[in-house]
């Protein structure tokens, strides 16, 4: 039954027995655990929890978003006394929910009770009260850190804009290095010393619910046993092509540092076009292959059509309604807030927002115009598209049918977005005729922005797991880091680090607490999204060719996948929409088939891998 209209009979049950003397409220503490098995109470329990559930989390998330877009001290107390508050009622609400035996209740209403009771749980006021203040004061060093020239300028620069145009745009080896060491320099060793009191809290609150540490929480989200082995299978299958690429990107950019990047090790961490070297899109014009052709970065044809901020995100809508999905409604336009204010501060980081009543979806970025920008600006739309589809879910249901799930949307939109056809269309580009090489040109560019990533989003959160495990201490978090960052990466640190660094808080995930292999599983599934979506349009040809602007039917496999939310296991959710129920790297490899075998001729007889 659809779940929706379920709750419309439920709800004329609810009216009729709160006639007699049956109350969902009236649940004692008395009761032991387990001793309801009356599934009409628990329904009638869960129904009144919803409508309360709704008004508390809006509370809390208008009080986030307050903080995150003007963050005062008022506003930060504000916050922090809220989510005191919800956490008090949040505790109570779970002791309640520990009290029905749902072993033998239906489908849906056992989901319901199991995610409702997932996660930790810190059980004293105390210690959610220094949590909170730790948590606040890394993001608040996060987004207030600046770094400063040398005397005699005055100029200091924050992250954004500044440190990343910086990365992106220099091509000055000891300018680059002076950027990059400087946000670590900044930010790493004060979030570091707050952050094993962080694991410690996690910890705490994760065995509380009986999980061995905080790491089984964040896994749950995927549910599947042995999730890790999975995902290590995953990641040996795309290797092969991440070498190739890391190969021809160390022998170009050896073309242009000389002898400070190694023809046979890792490649300094500074020279890829990005503080953390994640994606390497912005060093595209050092390693493009046939600098002839016409380039395929936008981003000065936007600047010379005098493109603004708004009409970015109202292309993103247009997209979207194409294909016959909701736009964003006028309060989105309304309440987002699109570029850095001058006024304030704020937490830049690109962010979507659902503030779970009505239709209130808001993004906050700090937009640029140029093409990376673009993208994002479609990605945090995803997310908003997800939360208007599946409003009608009850509030349990409301996310992702995984995590990456949720970053999955917007970027398989932008699969179809950065092709030249639709490009061209726009009037962003304009190729005439698509050959071979800019087959190849296209999909470089591309791999640098997903294939680069991939060993970047596969490694933070193991290094988080075994910190959250207690594997990796305190002493060896910075070492440890770099082990895996070169292990993975193929990267090494341009300057020598220690244990007094703590390169981690440097990316902002790990101060704010966002769980990240979300990111990795996200750049698997939407390939196998875009190729599913691209046969319901009857695309034919090549995958990285095609566009599904304008496609409903794709649209409508799409939104039906969207509007299941989290009422099912993701692997229903995957099924939806690819007929298939598993991660699957056989749709980005085919997508980057072509660029693999160039790939593999240029680097025929020369280094691959950095041992
Ligand atoms: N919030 C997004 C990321 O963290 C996009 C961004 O701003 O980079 O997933
Ligand atoms: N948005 C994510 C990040 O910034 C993944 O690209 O790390
Ligand atoms: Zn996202």
């Amino acid at each position: 039954m659809e779940v929706g209209r379920m709750f419309f009979w439920l709800l004329i049950l609810v009216l009729f027995c709160s006639t007699s003397h049956v109350s969902a409220t009236g649940i004692s503490d008395e009761l032991e655990d387990g001793s309801i098995d009356n599934e009409i109470l628990a329904v009638m329990w869960l129904q009144e929890l919803n409508t309360k559930l709704i008004d508390k989390n809006y509370e809390l998330a208008v009080a986030n978003w307050n903080y995150e877009t003007n963050m005062t001290d008022h506003n930060s107390v504000v916050m922090n006394n809220i989510s005191l508050e919800l956490h008090d009622w949040d505790t109570e609400v779970k002791k309640k929910a520990r009290k029905f035996n749902t072993e033998n209740f239906s489908y849906e209403i056992k989901r319901m009770f199991k995610l409702l009771l997932q996660g930790g749980e810190l059980r004293n006021d105390e210690q959610v009260r220094r949590y909170n203040t730790i948590t606040t004061e890394m993001l608040s060093i996060y987004a207030h850190a600046k770094v400063c020239r040398d005397p005699p300028s005055t100029e200091c620069l924050p992250l954004e804009p500044g440190l990343e145009s910086i990365m992106s745009d220099s091509r000055d080896y000891d300018e680059l290095l002076w950027a990059w060491k400087g946000w670590r320099d900044a930010v790493g060793p004060p979030i570091g010393k707050l952050y094993p009191e962080y694991v410690k809290f996690r910890n705490i609150a994760a065995r509380n619910t009986g999980y061995n540490d905080e790491s089984d929480v964040w896994l749950e989200n995927y549910e599947e046993d042995d999730f890790e082995t999975v995902l290590d299978e995953l990641f040996q299958e795309i290797k092969p092509l991440y070498m190739h690429l890391h190969a021809y990107v160390r022998r170009k950019l050896r073309d242009r540092y000389g002898d400070r990047v190694s023809t046979d090790g890792p490649i300094p961490a500074h020279l890829l076009g990005n503080m953390w070297a994640q994606q390497w899109d912005n060093i595209y014009d050092i390693v493009r292959p046939f600098p002839d052709l016409e380039s395929v970065d936008i981003t000065p044809t936007m600047r010379e059509q005098d493109y603004t901020v708004l009409q970015m995100f109202h292309i993103a809508n247009n997209f979207f309604t194409s294909i016959g999905l909701t736009g964003m409604p006028p309060t989105f336009w309304k309440k987002s807030m699109f570029v850095k204010p001058r006024d304030r501060d704020v937490v830049c980081h690109g962010s979507a927002h659902d503030m779970q009543k009505g239709n209130d979806v808001r993004i906050k970025m700090c937009t640029q115009i140029n093409y990376n920008d673009f993208y994002t600006v479609h990605h945090e739309m995803g997310h908003c598209e997800y939360y208007l589809q599946y409003r009608d879910q009850p509030l349990v249901f409301r996310a992702g049918a995984n995590h990456g799930f949720h970053e999955a949307v917007g970027d398989t939109i932008a699969l179809s977005v950065v092709t030249p056809d639709y490009l061209n269309k726009m009037g962003l580009l304009s190729v005439e005729k698509f050959t071979d090489r800019h087959d190849i040109d296209f999909l470089l560019r591309q791999a640098l922005v997903k294939i680069a990533f991939l060993p970047f989003g596969f490694m933070i959160d193991k290094w988080r797991w075994d910190v959250f495990r207690g594997i990796t201490t305190p002493e060896d978090y910075n070492s440890k880091w770099w082990e895996l960052r070169t292990k993975y990466q193929g990267i090494e640190a341009p300057v020598e680090r220690s244990s007094t660094d703590f390169d981690p808080g440097a990316k902002y995930h790990i101060p704010s607490g966002t769980p990240y292999i979300r990111y990795f599983v996200s750049f698997l599934i939407q390939f196998q999204f875009h190729e599913s979506l691209c046969k319901e349009k009857n695309h034919e040809g090549p995958i990285h060719r095609c566009n599904i602007y304008q496609s409903t039917a794709a649209g409508d496999r799409l939104g039906a996948m969207l509007r299941m939310g989290a009422s099912r296991p993701w692997q229903d959710a995957m099924q939806e929409i690819t007929g298939q129920r598993k991660i699957d790297t056989s749709s980005i490899k085919r997508y980057f088939d072509p660029l693999f075998t160039w790939l593999q001729e240029q680097n025929y007889g020369k280094d691959v891998g950095w041992d």
